[in-house]
């Protein structure tokens, strides 16, 4: 075997060939999805908002490992225009994407506290339209193909937010119950297409989102798990992929507690 041949796959996590658009893959937790994804055989679009960069270092990473080409897409997922555009680009440029992570996402505190109303309802709307509504948008986008091919993956990546809740950020915990909400609602509605939707429920994971809490109290945060330590996206990465692959060919509506037993319910 060449030093470039990529390690054999097994079946099970196989993705076929097929196109999987991961939103926010341009570091975290999107990052090490698009990463793995990558050399599960996916062809995978590397969406990024901002961070053209570091979406093209994981291009690079995707291309280094053997996987199927990848390919970057920009959008600002706040813009239901740019959403369409995302949609339609990757549709051309790689083929309907069959696999959807719905990654992306902003955590912002907004407390009850706020005496502005104004600026409390703009925090709250650009939340639930990065995190909440892109999501449900990209997804309505993706259905016909999906139904055509009688096949699709949906994932959601939420949060333990969306059942323990945040006393300074309700926004946030609303959002991601939300993503919980729609996985069950597509599940109900298209599991006779072929198609499924499940969550994934992360605590805290070693990202830039959730760098400046884990550096002011790391041992506090690191304290409340059994597993005594932070996530790391690749934890996230390999949930997100048993979703995606036929190993979860039963799993549909679920979600799944990622927190190392830190919040259980
Ligand atoms: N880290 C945690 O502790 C934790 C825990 C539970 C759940 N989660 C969830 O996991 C997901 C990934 O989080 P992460 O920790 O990996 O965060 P991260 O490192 O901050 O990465 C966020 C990603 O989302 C993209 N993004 C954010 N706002 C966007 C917008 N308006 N338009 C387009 N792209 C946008 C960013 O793109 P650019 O940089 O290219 O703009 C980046 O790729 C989020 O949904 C988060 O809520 C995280």
């Amino acid at each position: 075997m060449s030093p470039t041949t990529p390690p054999a796959l097994s079946p099970l996590l196989d993705l076929g060939g097929r196109v999987a658009l991961v939103t926010g893959a341009s570091r975290g937790i999107g990052a090490a999805t698009a990463r793995l994804l990558g050399r599960c055989n996916a062809r995978v679009a590397i969406h990024f908002g901002r961070s053209r960069a570091e979406a093209e270092a994981v291009a690079g990473e995707i291309a280094l490992s053997g996987g199927p080409p990848a390919a970057l897409f920009q959008a600002e997922l706040a813009s239901d225009d740019e959403r369409r555009r995302l949609h339609r680009e990757v549709a051309s440029t790689l083929g309907d994407p069959l696999l959807l992570v719905h990654n992306a996402g902003i955590y912002v505190r907004n407390p009850f506290e706020e005496t502005d109303d104004a600026a409390f309802l703009s925090r709250w709307r650009t939340t639930q339209a990065v995190n909440l509504e892109a999501a449900a948008h990209l997804t309505l986008l993706s259905l016909p193909a999906m139904r055509a091919a009688r096949f699709g993956r949906v994932v959601m990546v939420a949060s333990r937010a969306a059942f323990r809740a945040e006393t300074d950020a309700a926004s946030y915990a609303v959002s991601k119950a939300g993503m919980v909400s729609l996985a069950r609602c597509l599940a109900r509605n298209e599991g006779k297409h072929g198609i499924t939707a499940n969550a994934i429920c992360p605590g805290w994971v070693d990202t830039a989102m959730a760098r400046p809490d884990v550096a002011a109290r790391r041992a506090e945060i690191e304290g409340e798990v059994p597993l005594g330590r932070i996530a790391t996206p690749e934890d996230c990465a390999r949930a997100i992929l048993f979703y995606l692959s036929p190993l979860a060919s039963y799993a549909n509506g679920t979600a799944l507690g990622l927190n190392g037993g830190s919040f259980l319910h």
